[in-house]
């Protein structure tokens, strides 16, 4: 399998693939990494407590039966940890503490490493959220935001673990991304629905970060669920758990998928309310009544407006080809996996891949979403 297969970045670190193992406290250490998600693009270690309030917080959750990392020396494991992940997949560190001084003297290790800063937003242990870490910044945004960006200011690539539908998800992830982050790790817990993939769409037209999403991944179908709604990447924590061999399979078949159709994450098409704002690369002219228009409307397009940008983006591309089409240009034209033998008998002839189309889709989606007149990130605060 070739290791460019896929071009997943985020700031100057790259990724080999889309699947990643997710924190688990206690158990996701370098060793288990290492048995369990060599294949993966991202192993996340940890959570690790980092100051006296976590640690203490994590041995009385010991105490009770749950699994923990401790240590008198977190700096020194994580450091040490780091070092015996395998070579191959790119590095996170999950970390709590209910002060900031930690997570700065962390931060600095971690970039030094070449890691990922993950900071724990999520865990709902009372012992943590008692003491104001994990899941108790949700409820203190301001503070969440100061402490996002003086950890940007050490430079690392920051990650933000939090739990859907907890609060307004929306708000949180624009305020997540203007105090700097660089990627969401988003748990899309539904209390007693699985993975709410709604809200996936929904945060995916409402924010540019790198998006990691979770939540009952077993197979790659699930996984699917979650790109087709935006997810830049899935991670997996409790499948991990039952199948060792989980994130291998996952690794395979979405690399199967990026080989077949270049783009492993294409959204659904927008007609049934699934897809997300890239699957306008997909709609037709606009001339019909039909959701395009709700969509257009939300980048701050006109229908002109819209026809323009597509057209725009396709001169000089194999897109503006198409006679034969029902719009007269590839640029119109639906999602590979539609099938079409219109479509299919212009790409025969262009001699151009289902690879190759869906590659230039996902630029259009791009270009689309770049040149919004209604940015879907909102301005900065
Ligand atoms: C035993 C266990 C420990 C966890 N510990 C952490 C943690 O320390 N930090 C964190 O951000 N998430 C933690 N999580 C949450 C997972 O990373 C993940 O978001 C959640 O389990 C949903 O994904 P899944 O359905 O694939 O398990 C933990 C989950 C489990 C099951
Ligand atoms: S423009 Fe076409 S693809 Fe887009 S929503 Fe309307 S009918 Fe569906
Ligand atoms: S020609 Fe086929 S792929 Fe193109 S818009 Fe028509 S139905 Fe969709």
């Amino acid at each position: 399998m070739s290791d460019n297969l896929f071009d997943i970045k985020v700031g100057n670190l790259c990724f080999k693939n889309p699947i990643a193992l997710a924190p688990m406290g206690g158990i996701t250490s370098s060793s288990f990494a290492n048995e369990r998600a060599k294949d993966a693009g991202l192993v996340i270690i940890g959570g690790y407590s980092l100051d006296a309030a976590t640690q203490k917080a994590a041995s009385e959750i010991i105490t009770r039966g749950r699994e923990e990392f401790t240590s008198d020396e977190p700096l020194k494991l994580i450091e040490n940890e780091i070092k015996a992940v395998d070579e191959g997949p790119m590095i996170g560190v999950n970390v709590r503490s209910a002060t900031i001084e930690p997570l700065i003297e962390a931060a600095k290790i971690i970039k030094d490493a070449g890691a990922i800063l993950e900071l724990d937003a999520h865990c709902r242990q009372k012992e943590m959220t008692d003491i104001g870490a994990g899941q108790a910044l949700l409820a203190e945004l301001p503070r969440l935001c100061d402490w996002i960006g003086m950890i940007k200011e050490t430079g690392v690539v920051l990650s933000v673990k939090v739990r859907a539908n907890v609060i307004d998800d929306i708000e949180l992830v624009r305020k997540i991304e203007s105090a700097g982050a660089d990627i969401l790790h988003l748990d899309a817990m539904k209390e007693g629905f699985g993975a709410d993939l709604k809200l996936i769409k929904n945060i995916r037209d409402s924010t540019r970060m790198f998006l990691i999403c979770n939540n009952s991944v077993t197979d790659i179908d699930a996984a699917k669920e979650m790109f087709t709604r935006g997810a830049n990447m899935v991670s997996v924590a409790r499948g991990v758990l039952e199948d060792t061999h989980l994130i291998s399979q996952l690794v395979r078949d979405i690399s199967a998928q990026q080989e077949d159709m270049g783009w492993y994450n294409a959204p659904k098409h927008i007609c049934r309310g699934e897809g997300d704002l890239r699957g306008l690369a997909f709609c037709c002219l606009p001339v019909k009544p039909c959701p395009v228009h709700n969509n257009i409307m939300k980048l701050g397009y006109s229908a002109q407006e819209f026809t323009d940008i597509k057209m725009e983006f396709a001169k000089g591309t194999m897109l503006e080809f198409g006679d034969s089409t029902c719009f007269g240009s590839l640029v119109w034209c639906c999602k590979i996996s539609k099938p079409c033998f219109l479509r299919d008998g212009v790409l025969e002839t262009l001699g151009l891949s289902d690879a190759e189309y869906m590659r230039l889709k996902k630029e259009l989606a791009d270009y689309i979403i770049d040149n919004a007149k209604k940015p879907i990130n909102g301005p900065k605060n």
